[in-house]
């Protein structure tokens, strides 16, 4: 079997397939009234075609790698969660546009290079806090994402749906689809910003500061290719890869393959799977699932995350301390992060983990307003995030990278930002039907807080 070279030789994982983590406990699946029907729908997704590539994969791998040691920046971004009826070209490329631009920014002012990972192209399955609701009396399973089911209130509508798995792949193969063509036609390229520019944003208030930055990444561009006297082919194109959280087992079991070249299973549906907070346990199904397939993975730490718990889950996940592996994505919420992120980082390092550090500052600063309308204060995302940055440079470790929930329409979801948006503001454009956005200017304007940031606690800081 040929290794690849530079990549630690890892064995099999003991006593794993892609199908053992049906032994153990697992939180958060759907109930499917009909085995027949489930079964039938997951031959056919095992027989479609994957979404990425192992080679893809492994190449992300070493992006990540390089990201944990301080040379990229990952930056991960996306809705919380898709649905089948927003697969749509302005949609679809609005979010690729904010991602772009917002990657820009960070280019310049970290004056390194960008790994982009969307949450997209998968992204439909939804972790929720009970596995019914009840609406005057009626009770019906909870809407676990577009995957599952639909978020109509009526039986039919509620009912877990197998057929849903393959329109979740055809819809993710859709997104890919146009993803991959936009940026093969030159969507991405650097001498054309101009085409990332969202068409509904009239007078931005950070218009004028990013505008400097486009030219002064286009004089550079041209004053480098002049030098060079040809253009620079790196720049012509950006690599986007994807990501998703490996909710449903039966869906991620489906899409692992093995592959002519490259030893091992791979989770052929995204390049960047990641445990989400509610199935993160140590002894669940989630975990056993992800310790055996070659992707990179992401873990959310939370609050109740204690030190030697995160030790034996990296134990689990990363038996061969491999650079790139793993990524832990912290999302404690701005009021907690100062008492919980630092004895994790003390115990990480102390252990001589190779993981990259990712700070997720939406999920820990989630809160009800008014009647009920979940929202996120931009004040709070932006405290995490600041907080974060200096509470690694502290502990010697090193941010690497940020997590959003973002989006490229005009929605009024998060409060605060530049125009300083209001609960009043919140019932003007609310839509999404899980987690409050970030719109396109509070995402701008977080890049440039984080390029703000890292200027403070400089980028030399951290040597985890
Ligand atoms: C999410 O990322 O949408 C999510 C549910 O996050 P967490 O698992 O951190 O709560
Ligand atoms: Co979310």
């Amino acid at each position: 079997m040929k290794r690849e070279r530079n990549i630690v030789p890892v064995r099999d994982p003991e006593n794993w397939s892609a199908t053992s983590w049906r032994q153990k406990p697992a939180v958060q699946q759907p109930k499917y009234d009909d085995a027949a029907e489930l079964s039938v729908a997951l031959n056919r997704l095992g027989q479609l075609p994957p979404l990425v590539t192992s080679w893809e994969i492994l190449a992300l791998r070493g992006l990540l790698a390089d990201a944990a040691e301080g040379r990229r920046f990952l930056l991960q971004g996306g809705d919380c969660a898709e649905s089948f009826d927003d697969c749509s070209s302005p949609l679809i490329s609005n979010r690729l546009k904010v991602i772009l631009q917002m990657s820009l920014v960070l280019t310049h002012g970290l004056k390194l290079p960008i790994v982009r990972v969307g949450r997209f192209a998968g992204q439909y399955a939804k972790p929720r806090s009970a596995d019914t609701e009840v609406r005057n009396g009626v009770t019906l399973p909870c809407y676990r994402g577009d995957i599952v089911n639909a978020p109509a209130f009526d039986a039919a509508s509620r009912r877990a749906d197998p057929g849903r798995l393959i329109r979740a792949h055809a819809h993710s193969a859709m997104t890919m689809n146009f993803v991959r063509a936009l940026i093969d036609g030159g969507f991405a390229d650097l001498h054309h910003p101009e085409y990332w520019d969202l068409a509904w944003v009239e007078h931005s208030p950070l218009q004028s500061e990013y505008r400097q930055m486009v030219e002064s990444i286009g004089n550079s561009l041209r004053f480098m290719e002049t030098l060079v006297g040809s253009s620079v082919a790196e720049f012509q194109r950006v690599d986007f890869h994807t990501s998703h959280e490996a909710l449903l087992l039966h869906y991620e079991e489906a899409m692992t393959r093995q592959v002519p070249r490259h030893w091992g299973w791979f989770n052929l549906s995204t390049h960047f799977p990641w445990i989400g907070m509610r199935t993160a346990d140590i002894d669940g199904a989630h975990v056993e699932y992800c310790r055996g397939i070659r992707n990179p993975i992401g873990v959310k730490v939370g609050v109740s995350t204690q030190p030697d718990q995160l030790l034996r889950l990296i134990d689990v996940l990363d038996a061969d301390n491999e650079p790139g592996r793993l990524t832990l994505i912290h999302r404690m919420g701005a009021k907690h992060v100062a008492k919980s992120l630092p004895p994790l980082l003390k115990a990480v390092k102390s252990a001589g983990r190779k993981v990259l550090w990712c700070c997720d500052p939406m999920h820990g600063n989630t809160e009800s307003v008014g009647n009920g309308v979940k929202t996120r204060r931009f004040e709070n995302i932006r405290d995490e995030l600041d907080q974060a940055f200096d509470i690694h440079a502290a502990a010697g470790t090193r941010l690497g990278g940020v997590h959003l929930e973002l989006t490229g329409e005009n929605v009024t979801e998060c409060m605060g930002g530049a125009r300083d948006l209001t609960e009043t503001d919140l019932s003007r454009a609310y839509k999404s039907s899980v987690d409050p956005r970030l719109n396109y200017e509070q995402s701008l304007e977080l890049a440039m807080l984080i390029v703000r940031k890292r200027g403070d606690v400089g980028c030399a800081t951290g040597n985890a």
